[in-house]
């Protein structure tokens, strides 16, 4: 099959589109024929050495994606041939096929075509955990989404609308403030220094917002911090772009709360993978949260992609197609 494996840790150059033998599905796994990858920022970190990093390589890059099941496998109930699935955080996922285990796989209704899942395991059930478990945003409240026109923030941007909240995103150019309007953020302000907080706190009387989502890296910290109310909640969830350096708890303001989330730490069980995607299905069926697919590329141009994503000039989802 045609993969893109990584070589070693560093530039696009690492990647190399090539033919790898089959995966065989093990005891409990499932053989998936891929439709869809999904990209993720992830991956540029993963290449870049700044996560997963413990895996050696060669290894073949991409952990989300949509398929079809080929083949029945030893232990696997409830998983026919042929049936649709969707997973995140499965290693070898920029490739043809892929072995997962079936604990890992989520059954996609029909009223949710390939396109549409492989873009939400990542980025939905990141954006879910974000607004329903670390801060549950209160109908009325402020939330400051950064990368607002980004597949995360999008998604963001809408859980938060839906539960009532006001949302004022942060974008690194113009022609990204109607994308992040469009879903339904309250205001977009455009910076790329962290010169944001005078205008975040004009727009909020001068009190601050009640939460702010931070994975934009080390130069929106600090602006990130000064825009909080009193005990205001910061999320922060960038390793990729970088962190802020160590914290002299005693220079926190304002008796905030800060900590880094990943979804995987709430979302820890199959059941709950399960139905938390169900979840965001039904929200796409029902036309209350619009996926926008920001790309797509053939899986040998996988590093055109992560060209692309590292550019900042992508909105919405990437995705490959083997
Ligand atoms: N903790 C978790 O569980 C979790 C899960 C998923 C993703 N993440 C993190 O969330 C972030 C977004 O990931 P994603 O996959 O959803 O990508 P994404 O939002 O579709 O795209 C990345 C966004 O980051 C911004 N960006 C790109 N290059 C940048 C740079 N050099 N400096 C600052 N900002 C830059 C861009 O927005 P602007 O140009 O508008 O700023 C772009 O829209 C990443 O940091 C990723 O690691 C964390």
């Amino acid at each position: 099959m045609k993969t893109i494996v990584m070589n070693g840790m560093g530039g696009r150059e690492m990647l190399d589109y090539v033919e790898r033998p089959d995966p065989v599905a093990g005891p409990g796994q499932a053989l998936v024929e891929i439709a869809f990858a999904g990209v993720n920022f992830m991956d540029i970190g993963v290449r870049q050495g700044t996560v997963w990093n413990e895996m050696p390589n060669p290894k073949i890059l991409g952990v989300e994606g949509v398929g079809r099941v080929v083949a029945d496998s030893d232990g696997v109930e409830g998983l026919a041939r042929g049936q649709r699935v969707a997973w995140v955080y499965a290693p070898g996922s920029y490739a043809e096929r892929i072995a997962i285990p079936a604990t890992s796989l989520v059954p996609v209704p029909d009223a949710i075509d390939d396109r549409t899942a492989a873009s939400v395991m990542m980025q939905g059930l990141t954006a879910s955990h974000f607004a329903t478990d670390f801060y549950p945003v209160q109908p009325g409240e402020f939330a400051f989404v950064h990368a607002a026109a980004g597949g995360l923030g999008l998604l963001l941007t809408q859980i938060i609308k839906l539960r009532g909240g006001h949302v004022i995103g942060r974008v690194s150019s113009d022609e990204k403030v109607f994308i992040a309007e469009e879903v339904g953020a309250d205001h977009v302000v455009v910076d790329t220094e962290g010169r944001f907080a005078e205008q975040v706190l004009r727009l909020t009387g001068g009190e601050g917002v009640h939460v702010v989502y931070d994975g934009s890296g080390p130069k929106t910290f600090q602006s990130s911090l000064d825009v909080l109310r009193r005990s205001g909640v910061f999320c922060w969830y960038g390793p990729v772009l970088g962190g802020p350096g160590p914290l002299d708890i005693m220079s926190l303001p304002k008796s905030i709360k800060i900590g880094y989330a990943t979804f995987r730490d709430h979302i820890h069980t199959p059941d709950l993978l399960r139905a938390r995607t169900a979840q965001l299905f039904d929200w796409i069926a029902d036309g209350r949260l619009r996926i926008r697919i920001g790309g797509e590329y053939p899986l040998a141009d996988a590093a055109k992609a992560h060209a692309d994503m590292e550019s900042r000039r992508t909105t919405g989802k990437l995705l490959l197609v083997p």
